[in-house]
């Protein structure tokens, strides 16, 4: 039995899955994996080096040729790529395209999910993706779903697109979100879809302190049960 749990976060982009399991992670004192951001450190370098995104062969064998880990820098936790900080390189719209092509392609799934496993086997760790509580840790011992209206999710990210600056329509932004709700829980391989036993949290109407109150309360819950077990 590990000595500290497995925490998985999984949910639809724009349900504020990195936000919240950043402060869950902080407040427990555990190492916080963002599944994400290593879909596109494999994106970025597949752009680097100029490899076709419909070659799955070298997509695949890129995936295990890189060299991906996280390091807290002033307090920050930053994304390494073969020892190069790329924490703002892999948040660029061209990565993000990219990376959805990229994370459908079964050998980049493998891989990935063989290095977060070893990430986080000891426990004391929050992981966020897709497919956390469903493939990567199917026993981890607290699980969340973590989502938000379509409505909701296009209205954030609205509001994050006109903050940087950007020109954007708001049914055009909600009309993206539901394209890529549908993308992502159809695709064939690890679709985005709720574990039987993850605790399914609406956050629409909720404040990001009360989202990471109650996902707080559940994992000290499962922490009791284990010190009983
Ligand atoms: O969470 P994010 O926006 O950084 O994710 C980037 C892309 O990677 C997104 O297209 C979904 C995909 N992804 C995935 O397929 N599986 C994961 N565990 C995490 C992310």
């Amino acid at each position: 039995m590990r000595k500290r749990p497995i925490v998985a976060i999984d949910g639809p982009s724009g349900a504020g899955k990195s936000t919240i399991s950043k402060l869950l992670a902080q407040r427990l004192g555990f190492a916080h994996i963002d599944t994400g951001a290593m879909y596109r450190c494999v994106a970025l370098a597949a752009l680097r080096r100029g490899i076709d995104p419909g070659d799955e062969g070298a997509l695949g064998a890129l995936g295990l040729a890189l060299h991906i880990d996280f390091r807290r820098v002033d307090g920050e936790q930053r994304v390494f790529l073969d020892g190069e900080d790329v924490s703002a390189a892999i948040r660029t719209p061209e990565v993000s395209l990219l990376t959805s092509k990229v994370s459908s392609v079964a050998r980049v799934r493998e891989n990935l999910v063989e290095l977060q496993r070893r990430m986080g086997e000891r426990g004391g760790v929050v992981l966020e993706g897709r497919d956390i509580g469903t493939v990567v840790f199917p026993g981890a011992e607290a699980k969340f779903f973590l989502t938000a209206s379509a409505r909701e999710r296009g209205r954030r990210r609205y509001l994050e697109l006109r903050d940087k600056g950007l020109e954007v329509d708001l049914e055009t932004t909600i009309a993206e979100v539901e394209e890529r709700d549908a993308a992502d829980s159809s695709r064939r391989h690890s679709p985005l879809i709720q574990a039987a036993d993850a605790v399914l949290i609406d956050s629409t109407g909720l404040s990001i302190e009360q989202v990471v109150d109650r996902m707080e309360a559940v994992v000290a819950s499962c922490d009791k049960g284990q010190e009983a077990g």
